[in-house]
């Protein structure tokens, strides 16, 4: 069984993020033979603005973990060690990603490097910008990044009632899933067990 976390990326609050990664996950399904998902949420991982002394991808590639000296940097790595596979979902902000993503990613880098990683966005026109920075982010961490990369376009007026409230309403995801979301999130996991199968290393 390959273990693939469904990643929530924005950290402030209130916050829609999760509401969305929920969405992404109950779509996404629990039957599969070959994968099994989790939430992960980079708000509980209390990480700081990077702070370690070293380039993560200079650290030993076997086991980096005890080669950090904050034990939150310890604790993130063994986290995502845990995982082969990660689907980001985030937000745009400012036609690119939250800090707190490029944060996360920036602390660690054998544990992402090799490892396929899919990109969902959300944002009034859908965060294709955001997808295309992380995109080239998680090229840059030697990530397999799968080509399928859903955009959620939420309505502005639905986004302006629902961020004061951190909570978003069910008929947004309803009409993500009538406008074909289950189905992209199917193309991406074949993607993604494709790539996790070949165990090819990424050509960048
Ligand atoms: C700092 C900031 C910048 C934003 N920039 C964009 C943007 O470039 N494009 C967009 O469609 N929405 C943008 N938004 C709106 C977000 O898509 C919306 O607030 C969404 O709820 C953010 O996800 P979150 O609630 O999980 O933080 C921005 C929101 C914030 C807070």
């Amino acid at each position: 069984m390959y273990r693939i976390a469904v990643v929530t990326c924005s950290t402030r609050s209130p916050r829609l993020n999760p509401f969305v990664t929920q969405s992404v996950y109950d779509l996404l399904g629990s039957d599969h033979t070959d994968a099994t998902f989790a939430l992960l949420d980079l708000a509980e991982q209390s990480l700081p603005l990077y702070d370690e002394p070293a380039v993560p991808s200079q650290l030993p590639r076997d086991d980096p973990t005890p080669h950090y000296t904050h034990e939150h940097t310890q604790k993130w790595s063994a986290t995502a060690k845990q995982f082969d596979a990660f689907i980001f979902v985030t937000p745009q902000y400012n036609w690119s990603v939250p800090a707190s993503l490029k944060n996360a990613l920036d602390y660690l880098y054998h544990e992402w490097s090799g490892k396929p990683a899919a990109v969902v966005t959300y944002g009034v026109r859908g965060g294709g910008r955001a997808g295309g920075h992380l995109r080239q982010i998680l090229m840059g961490l030697r990530m397999n990044v799968a080509p399928t990369a859903p955009e959620l376009v939420i309505d502005k007026k639905s986004m302006e009632r629902s961020m004061p409230l951190g909570k978003m309403s069910p008929e947004d995801a309803e009409r993500w899933e009538a406008a074909g979301l289950g189905v992209e999130l199917g193309k991406v996991l074949q993607e993604i067990l494709e790539l996790l199968k070949e165990g090819k290393k990424p050509e960048y």
